[in-house]
């Protein structure tokens, strides 16, 4: 008789060809607002070091452009001081023999223009301004009203995230990129109806509505390698004025997994809005419904806090587990999850603050 091996969390995985992931928790991206104009610093470098004995870190949403900072203080690849401030990062996780993936978030109209560079146009594919507010550094104000893109603005964007991903691997050493389509920012705006009415080959259809997204993919794919690049989903996610559910979702998240299989993407990391960001209920099981259609590596999670919850997403069929809030108050997780210790509770009023209080000092 054989026995089927159970698979364990705390097991090392083969990710792509060349990455061996020591574990299979991956911290979640996670927005911390600690980028001072804009550029990854020492203190950055210090979080992540301290947060390496994940299997996986992906990074907090960083801008592939300078019409993509949405938020203040949120970090870019588009300069050299960025991605001279991203080798530090990379280098103090590889230290600990950690690994890192960098996330490109473009975020499109969730912006406000005192969050922006000088020189910068908000782009979204469609003239929609979101509902609701963006924080800047004096209060809260209407998101902005964004540009249609232009035919040139979407292969230009394109451009973008294809150099920033070069430069991250090539010379930052970061070991792959994250594209963000989930959570309402650019990538996201294109495929949800709400945000996309265009009439163009980039909005109605399914494939007009993923065009974007299985483009850039295509194009960074083919300049780093496909097994360097992944991409975070939210199907069934409302955060960002976002629509929920519509017709279409299954049918897109389908065609959507399956085109990034032939791209052989990295893997798919989907995103349970249900935990962190309140989002209804999901009509289907959109998680293995994706895991069928790509066959590769996906990644999701959702209130995981124990072995046994991680253990939980292993046994329902997929691949590696997110953990994000806890990863802030707990830099040792792993360790943590491992022996069965209480986790620290995160202070949210230091969430997004720009010092190191909340940061690097749990
Ligand atoms: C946020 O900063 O609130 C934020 C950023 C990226 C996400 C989700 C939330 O994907």
């Amino acid at each position: 008789m054989f026995k089927i091996k159970k698979m364990n969390v705390f097991d090392s995985f083969q990710l792509g060809k060349t990455i061996e992931l020591k574990n299979r928790i991956v911290m979640a991206p996670l927005t911390r607002c600690r980028a001072i104009d804009n550029i990854p610093n020492d203190l950055m470098a210090k979080y992540y070091q301290q947060r390496a004995s994940a299997g996986l870190i992906i990074s907090e949403g960083t801008s592939p452009s300078p019409n993509g900072i949405g938020y203040p203080r949120i970090p870019g690849a588009y300069s050299d001081e960025q991605i001279t401030g991203w080798k530090k990062i990379a280098d103090s996780v590889h230290s600990e023999g950690g690994k890192i993936f960098v996330q490109l978030m473009h975020t499109g109209r969730i912006t406000a223009k005192a969050n922006m560079p000088d020189g910068t146009v908000t782009l979204a594919p469609s003239s929609i301004i979101a509902a609701g507010e963006m924080f800047t550094e004096t209060g809260m104000v209407a998101h902005d009203s964004p540009k249609a893109m232009t035919l040139d603005e979407i292969v230009s964007t394109q451009n973008e995230y294809v150099v920033a991903a070069k430069r991250l691997v090539n010379e930052a050493g970061i070991d792959g990129i994250e594209l963000h389509a989930a959570n309402g920012y650019l990538m996201n705006q294109f495929m949800n109806p709400k945000s996309n009415r265009r009439e163009d080959q980039y909005g109605g259809s399914i494939e007009n509505r993923t065009r974007f997204v299985l483009e850039t993919a295509k194009k960074v794919a083919d300049e780093i390698g496909s097994d360097k690049v992944g991409i975070r989903v939210s199907p069934y996610g409302a955060y960002n004025d976002m629509q929920s559910d519509y017709e279409a979702l299954e049918g897109t998240f389908i065609y959507l997994a399956r085109e990034l299989a032939k791209i052989e993407l990295a893997y798919i990391h989907i995103v349970d809005q249900r935990v962190a960001f309140g989002a209804p209920d999901f009509t289907l099981d959109i998680k293995k419904i994706i895991k069928e259609n790509f066959q590769g590596v996906v990644i999701s999670g959702g209130d995981v806090n124990s072995e046994e919850k991680a253990n939980a997403i292993l046994a329902s069929g997929l691949d590696l587990v997110y953990v994000g809030r806890p990863f802030i108050s707990n830099p040792n997780l792993v360790e943590k999850l491992q022996n069965n210790t209480e986790l620290v509770a995160p202070d949210m009023d230091t969430f997004y603050s720009p010092s190191e209080i909340g940061y690097t000092d749990y």
